[in-house]
This record gives C-alpha cells, sequence and structure tokens, in this order.
C-alpha cells in the first residue's frame, strides 16, 4: 500500500488532498502543527480510518519527522504546510520566514538524510513533492502573457518571497543532492473548508451576519481560480507521473475581477439564504487597499495539461454555486472557525482600512 506523509493536511487544500488520497486507498500520515488555519474537523471524516494517522507538530522539528520517516517510511512527502495568507505576512513575516523558509528547509534536509540511506529501488521510487503558488511569479498588468514555469520569480509580498525562498530551497536540494523533487505552482483555490479570512469564505460569513463585504481598493484586482478539488488531483497526476526536478503550473483558466467574484457570491446568497434586509451586494464597501497588491495573476497550464494530461473539471460558476452551498450547509463548521483567534484577526486586519463593521 502506498504511502504519503502529508504536512499541512488539516488546512484547506492539505485536508482535502488526505481525504482524496485515502480514496485512492493510499495510507497517509499528516503531520500538521495546528496553527489557527489548521483544524482537526477538516478530517473527522477519517476519524476511525485505521490507514491514516494524525500527528501534531512542525515541519520544522528534526526529531520528529526524523521518526515519523523511519517509522512510516513513505514513497512520498507533499509538503503544504505553510503560513499561507497575503495580509498576515503584511502584519508579521517572522512567522513566515520561520514556517515557509526556515521550516521547509528543516524538512528537506531532514528528508534527504533519510532518502540518502534507503535501498536504491525505495530511493529510486520516493517524491518530495512541494506545492507553492503563482505569486512567485508577481504581478502581471491586462495584456501581459499568464504565467509559465519559465516566467523569472518576482515576488512582492513577504508570503511570496518567503514561498520563492522555499521552491529555491527545493530545486536546490535536486541539483545539489538528487532529491526527487516535484513542484506545483497554482493559483487562488476556492472550494469547502477554507479559512474565512480569504476572499470567498470572508464574504460569505460576513455577508450571512450583514456585516460590510470589505472590497480592497477598486476590486480591479484579478486573481485566477482554481476548485480545490482539481487542485488535489493535479498534485496526485504530477506525483504519479511528473519529470523529477520539474515545476507544473495549475491554474484553473477563471480569471475574475475581485469585485465580479463577490458579486457572484452575492447573487448565489439572494437565490440559496435570501434576506429580508435586501440583496447582499448591498453590503459591499470598497476598502484601503493592500499595500503591495499584485494587480493580476493568471497561469498557463499547457505544461501540466500536454504532459500529464490534467484539465480542471470545475467550472468556476458550478465550483462557486457549490462552495457557497457547503458553506451555507455548514454552519457549524463556519462558526467553530469564526471565534476566538478570528475575531482578533478581523479587528487588525480591517478596523484601519475604514471598515470597522468588517469585524
Ligand atoms: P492553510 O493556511 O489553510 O493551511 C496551512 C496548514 O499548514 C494548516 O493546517 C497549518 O496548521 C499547517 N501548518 C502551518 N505551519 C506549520 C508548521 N510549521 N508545521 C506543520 N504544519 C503547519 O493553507 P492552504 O490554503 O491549505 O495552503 C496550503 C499550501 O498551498 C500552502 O503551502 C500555500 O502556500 C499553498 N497555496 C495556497 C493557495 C490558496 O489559494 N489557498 C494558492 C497557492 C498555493
Ligand atoms: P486572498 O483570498 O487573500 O488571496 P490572495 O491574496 O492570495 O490572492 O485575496 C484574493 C483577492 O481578494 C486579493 O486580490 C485580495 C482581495 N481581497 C479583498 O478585496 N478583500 C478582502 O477582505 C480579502 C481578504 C481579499
Amino acid at each position: 500500500m502506498a504511502c504519503h506523509l502529508v504536512t499541512g493536511g488539516a488546512g484547506f487544500i492539505g485536508s482535502c488532498y488526505v481525504l482524496q488520497a485515502r480514496r485512492r486507498g493510499v495510507r497517509v500520515i499528516t503531520l500538521d502543527k495546528l496553527t489557527y488555519a489548521g483544524n482537526p474537523d477538516n478530517l473527522a471524516a477519517l476519524r476511525e480510518d485505521p490507514d491514516h494517522v494524525f500527528v501534531r507538530g512542525d515541519i520544522g522539528n528534526a526529531e520528529l519527522v526524523a521518526c515519523l520517516l523511519a517509522t512510516y517510511r513513505p514513497d512520498a512527502v507533499v509538503n503544504f504546510a505553510a503560513e499561507s495568507h497575503v495580509d498576515r505576512s503584511i502584519v508579521d513575516p517572522d512567522a513566515f520566514v520561520r514556517t515557509n523558509v526556515l521550516g521547509t528547509a528543516s524538512l528537506l534536509r531532514v528528508v534527504k538524510d533519510w532518502w540518502q540511506a534507503l535501498p536504491a529501488a525505495a530511493a529510486a521510487d520516493f517524491r518530495f513533492l512541494h506545492v507553492s503558488t503563482d505569486e512567485v511569479y508577481g504581478a502581471l498588468q491586462p495584456e501581459d502573457p499568464p504565467f509559465r514555469e519559465t516566467t523569472p520569480y518576482s515576488p512582492n509580498s513577504p508570503y511570496s518571497a518567503s514561498k520563492a525562498a522555499s521552491d529555491h530551497f527545493v530545486r536546490a536540494f535536486h541539483e545539489t543532492y538528487g532529491l526527487p523533487v516535484l513542484l506545483t505552482n497554482c493559483s487562488n483555490n476556492y472550494g469547502p473548508r477554507q479559512f474565512p479570512e480569504k476572499l470567498i469564505p470572508l464574504v460569505i460569513g460576513n455577508a450571512l451576519d450583514r456585516k460590510p463585504l470589505p472590497v480592497y481598493g477598486q476590486g480591479t484586482n484579478i486573481r485566477d481560480w482554481l476548485h480545490v478539488e482539481d487542485h488535489c488531483a493535479a498534485i496526485a497526476r504530477v506525483l504519479e507521473d511528473g519529470r523529477i526536478g520539474r515545476a507544473y503550473n495549475v491554474g484553473g483558466r477563471a480569471e475574475r475581477a475581485n469585485v465580479d467574484v463577490v458579486r457572484a457570491v452575492c447573487a448565489l446568497l439572494d437565490e440559496m439564504a435570501p434576506s429580508a434586509a435586501g440583496p447582499y451586494a448591498d453590503l459591499i464597501t470598497f476598502v484601503a487597499d493592500r499595500p503591495g497588491h499584485d494587480f493580476r495573476y493568471a497561469i498557463d497550464c499547457t505544461r501540466i495539461e500536454r504532459e500529464l494530461g490534467w484539465k480542471p473539471a470545475h467550472d468556476f460558476a458550478s465550483g462557486l454555486r457549490e462552495t457557497v452551498r457547503w458553506y451555507l450547509d455548514n454552519g457549524p463548521w463556519l462558526e467553530r472557525v469564526r471565534s476566538g483567534e478570528y475575531r482578533w484577526w478581523m479587528e487588525a486586519n480591517y478596523r484601519h482600512r475604514g471598515a470597522g463593521g468588517a469585524a
């Protein structure tokens, strides 16, 4: 039975990957620190599953990682663990350096030491897949072609700089030690179980509470939206047949301006959870912009489509409809993650933007 060590598997994308991997019959060891973004509820479906092991811990804990590798002998390490929110990286960049840069470098070193001692056949079959982002490529203007794997790195936020640094370490471990690495650089994910600091679930939660829906700047910034299930299917394909040492861009072919995404969420809520107080779009509030806000991201995913036959299965309209439905049907999930630390963050990030009520 194949076995994957999945770091950050209690987060939004990692938990989707873990659930998919278990459906494919892969044994999974989840290593997650359970930061504010990590949520054991995301893996509740696996509580009784003997082929899923959950370990609370830090990717930077070399002893723990060495012990997990020796005990479970995974055929792959899939690294999702990261601090993942741009706005938080502006408030506290150190946390991003600690996990995304130092944590990944430590994880790579421990995995490399273990991998070098494996018998030849097991060493040849092993893969280290690092999950990265399109944000490492910087910002596009409307007329620019989308990012390719050959686009030079030009990160603009502390978050994207920390992810770029980790990507460089991953490549360096391949070039220097021959570690069989793979990288994926994906666009903005959406879907069930996303922490509601990110645009789509934040807007859903605020709308249901009749709070302002904060849109940064003019709302004209563009993101390329990828359904989380499609992203995880792409990672599985890359692990299976990706060329060692290569990066694969993964995108949803769904570029949208932020304000259009927010309006689309409002229209779905008007239909599925109508409010006597009026249309949800009345709550849209333009607030102070994010410093250094990248204007546009767009992904050219020709490589993964041609080499590995992957394509996104969700179109944005139906994927977004399904996603809004999921949040409406999972009120207790949303309520639990919006208590505690979340309240502090909403106050810290929105009060000074002139959207006090957004918190
Ligand atoms: P998330 O914030 O929802 O989850 C991150 C998970 O990592 C959490 O469970 C957290 O507890 C865990 N974690 C954090 N620090 C850790 C540490 N030091 N050791 C062990 N676990 C730790 O993030 P996500 O949206 O699921 O993103 C997963 C990965 O995908 C990240 O590497 C992120 O950079 C990348 N990515 C995300 C998006 C997106 O749209 N969400 C887009 C591109 C790339
Ligand atoms: P986000 O979900 O934080 O992802 P990223 O910064 O990684 O792209 O934000 C998506 C877009 O939405 C981004 O252009 C910033 C914008 N945004 C808002 O307009 N308002 C908000 O409250 C948030 C969180 C994001």
